[in-house]
């Protein structure tokens, strides 16, 4: 199996005190783990935490939590590839809260992954399953019909272009809508089969396009509701390469309990 790939997505939480102090708790962690781990910060917390990380250690890497698609310009608001290139190594892009907060289309986040490329930042694609019925929540098989239909636009619309030299750049994230934020009540994560059997489906919808040779490195991830307790789950699936983190990372000693896990070290 290839290392995991943990990526921490913090949205819009922590003071920077918080993030200073997690980020050397989570260095000190995981330096001898046989895992790849990604700190998405809020925007201005990132230069302060390439600081902090500027001797490493190499398998701890700093994401973006978006990003504008254009180099520079009247975007009020926005920041840029140029800005985030020696700042950052991976950047998330399509997350649904973008896509349904933000109104956020296929066409803007393929322009978005596009430039990702162009500026050597790894895209994190995220696709989304938004059908938010019980049926969906506890179906441990395969993915229906729909949803499989839905979530494979949109990986195709995001990635229109991407060449076959550039799609072992990027890392995909299948997060289903009603598995993040969830609960321990709500108990909402999918279970691991689930999350195999579409990520299994997603990559063999890659391999028609692009082949088996040029997505042998593209990395499939599940997004929702991961933590110290399923992160096994989620891991022991063959078709998963790794999880993003939400709720979870925001706890630095629960963050390192599940890059633990995922390394088998725990
Ligand atoms: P969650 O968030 O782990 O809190 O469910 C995951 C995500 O939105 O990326």
């Amino acid at each position: 199996m290839r290392k995991p790939l943990i990526v921490a997505n913090w949205k819009m939480n922590t003071t920077l005190s918080d993030a200073l102090v997690m980020t050397t708790a989570i260095k000190n962690a995981v330096h001898n783990l046989e895992v790849d781990v990604v700190l998405c910060p809020p925007f201005p917390w990132l230069v302060p935490m390439r600081e902090l990380l500027e001797h490493g250690p190499d398998n701890l890497y700093l994401g973006a939590q978006n990003m504008w698609f254009a180099e520079k310009g009247a975007m009020t608001g926005e920041v840029s590839p140029i800005m985030l290139k020696n700042l950052a190594d991976f950047v998330i892009l399509g997350h649904s809260e973008r896509r349904s907060h933000f109104n956020e289309s296929d066409d803007l986040i393929n322009d978005k992954v596009q430039a990702a490329l162009n500026n050597h930042l790894k895209p994190i694609l995220c696709v989304s399953e938004y059908k938010k019925s019980e049926e969906i929540k506890r179906t441990r098989g395969r993915p229906s019909k729909d949803s499989r239909a839905d979530v494979f636009e949109q990986l195709k619309n995001n990635l229109k272009g991407v060449s076959s030299q550039d799609i072992s750049k990027i890392a995909i994230a299948f997060e289903p809508v009603w598995a993040i934020s969830t609960t321990p009540d709500t108990k909402g994560a999918a279970s691991g089969v689930y999350a195999g059997n579409m990520l299994s489906l997603l990559k063999e919808e890659l391999k028609s396009k692009y082949g088996s040779e040029d997505i042998e490195d593209v990395q499939m991830l599940y997004g929702g509701s991961v933590d110290s307790k399923n992160i096994g789950e989620f891991i022991g699936q063959n078709e998963i390469d790794g999880v993003l983190v939400g709720g979870a990372s925001l706890k630095a000693n629960e963050f390192i309990k599940i890059c633990q896990e995922a390394s088998g070290r725990n």
